[in-house]
C-alpha cells in the first residue's frame, strides 16, 4: 500500500454518506435474544439493585414482554428464574417441579406471544442451596450423577414448550445426553444452544444477585467454568466436543472481553455462534451512563455491533428490548 500522502485513510471517513457506503457490519434486531429475569415471589415486578433498568418479572409480566419482543422484532427470549430460597434444596429438586416458576413462563409466553423462540437455561444454580451449577458432595461437583439431573429438567422444559435448551452449567457430556435423551423422546426438532466456551468470570456478579445466589454460593465456579487464561485452542476444544454431541448453536460467555473467542469459534466451526453480554457488562455501562460518564445509547449499539464485528450470529443481551428502539429509530 502506497504511503501517505498519497493513501490517506481518512479520506473514506470524510462524510456520512462515504462512511455509510464502506461499513460492513449492521445490527439489526434479528441479532438480538432478550435475556429475562422471572421470579416466583408473587409481585408483578421487582427492581434488580445492581442492574438498574431490569426488573425481576412474573409469569404474566414476562409474557406481556415476549408480545413486546415480537412487536420489537427481537426473535427469542432467555429465561433466568429466581428462585423462592425456601424451595432450594441441596439436590436442586424444584428444577424438577413441573409446576414451577421456568415451565409456568414457558407456557405463559407461548400461549401469549407463540411465534417468538423460548430458550431455557439448564443448570441446577437457581435451585440449589449451595448455587452450584451441578450435585455437590464434601466440596466436590458430581459431573455424571448431575447429567441424570439435567437430562430430566431438559425434557420437562420441553414438555413445557420451549423451543431451545441452553445448558449452562459446564459438566462434560451434557451435551450428548440431553440430545440422546430429546431423540429417544421423539423431540427430534429441539434446539440445543450450547453454553460451550463460559469461562469463571467475575462479571457475572450481578447476575448471582438478580436470581439471588449470590450470598449463597460457597466456594467458586472454577473446577468447571473455564479459566480466562486458558488458551484459545481449550475453547475450540470445547466446542468442537459440543457440536459433536449434538449441539445445533454454540455461545461463547463473557462476551466483551471474550471477543477473541468469538471470532476464533466463528471461522473455526462457521455454526451459529452466539455471545452473551452478562450482567457485569450491563452494569457496567448502565452505572457509567447513570453518573454520566458515558452516553447510554451510544455504547449500547457500539457494544452490539462489535460483537457483530467479531463473527457473532447474535447476542443475548439485557439490553434487548432498548437496542430494538434504538435501532428502529
Ligand atoms: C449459571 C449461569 C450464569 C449466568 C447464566 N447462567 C453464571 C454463573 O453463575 O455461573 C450468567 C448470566 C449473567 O451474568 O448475565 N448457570
Amino acid at each position: 500500500m502506497p504511503a501517505f500522502p498519497s493513501t490517506r485513510m481518512r479520506r473514506v471517513r470524510q462524510a456520512d454518506w462515504s462512511r455509510r457506503l464502506a461499513r460492513e457490519h449492521a445490527l439489526s434486531s434479528d441479532d438480538l435474544i432478550w435475556a429475562l429475569v422471572i421470579s416466583d415471589s408473587g409481585k408483578a415486578r421487582e427492581a434488580v439493585p445492581s442492574m438498574p433498568g431490569v426488573d425481576r418479572l412474573s409469569p404474566a409480566e414476562a409474557a406481556k414482554a415476549a408480545v413486546q419482543a415480537r412487536d420489537l422484532g427481537i426473535p427469542a427470549l432467555a429465561l433466568f428464574p429466581h428462585i423462592d430460597p425456601a424451595k432450594k434444596d441441596a439436590g436442586g429438586s424444584e428444577c424438577l417441579n413441573a409446576a414451577g416458576l421456568v415451565p409456568e413462563t414457558v407456557r405463559a409466553i407461548k400461549a401469549a406471544a407463540p411465534e417468538v423462540g423460548v430458550i431455557v437455561d439448564v443448570a441446577l444454580d437457581p435451585f440449589t442451596d449451595h448455587g452450584h451449577d451441578g450435585l455437590l458432595e464434601d466440596g466436590v461437583i458430581l459431573n455424571d450423577e448431575t447429567l441424570d439431573l439435567l437430562v430430566k429438567q431438559a425434557l420437562l422444559l420441553v414438555d413445557a414448550g420451549a423451543d431451545v435448551i441452553a445448558p449452562s452449567e459446564m459438566m462434560d457430556g451434557r451435551i450428548g445426553a440431553i440430545r440422546d435423551a430429546l431423540e429417544d423422546s421423539g423431540h427430534t426438532d429441539t434446539l440445543l444452544l450450547s453454553y460451550a466456551a463460559k469461562y469463571a468470570s467475575a462479571f457475572y456478579g450481578p447476575y448471582r444477585d438478580a436470581i439471588g445466589t449470590a450470598t449463597a454460593l460457597q466456594g467458586d465456579k472454577r473446577t468447571y467454568q473455564m479459566d480466562y487464561a486458558g488458551s484459545v485452542e481449550e475453547a475450540l476444544r470445547e466446542v468442537e466436543l459440543d457440536l459433536e454431541e449434538g449441539a445445533d448453536m454454540v455461545m461463547v460467555k463473557p462476551g466483551m472481553p471474550y471477543l477473541d473467542i468469538v471470532a476464533a469459534v466463528r471461522a473455526e466451526f462457521g455454526v451459529p455462534t452466539f455471545a452473551f453480554q452478562v450482567s457485569g457488562e450491563y452494569a457496567m455501562i448502565a452505572a457509567a451512563a447513570q453518573n454520566g460518564w458515558l452516553d447510554r445509547d451510544r455504547a449500547i449499539i457500539e457494544s452490539l455491533t462489535a460483537f457483530k464485528r467479531a463473527g457473532a450470529s447474535g447476542v443475548i443481551t439485557y439490553f434487548a428490548p432498548e437496542a430494538a428502539k434504538l435501532l428502529a429509530q
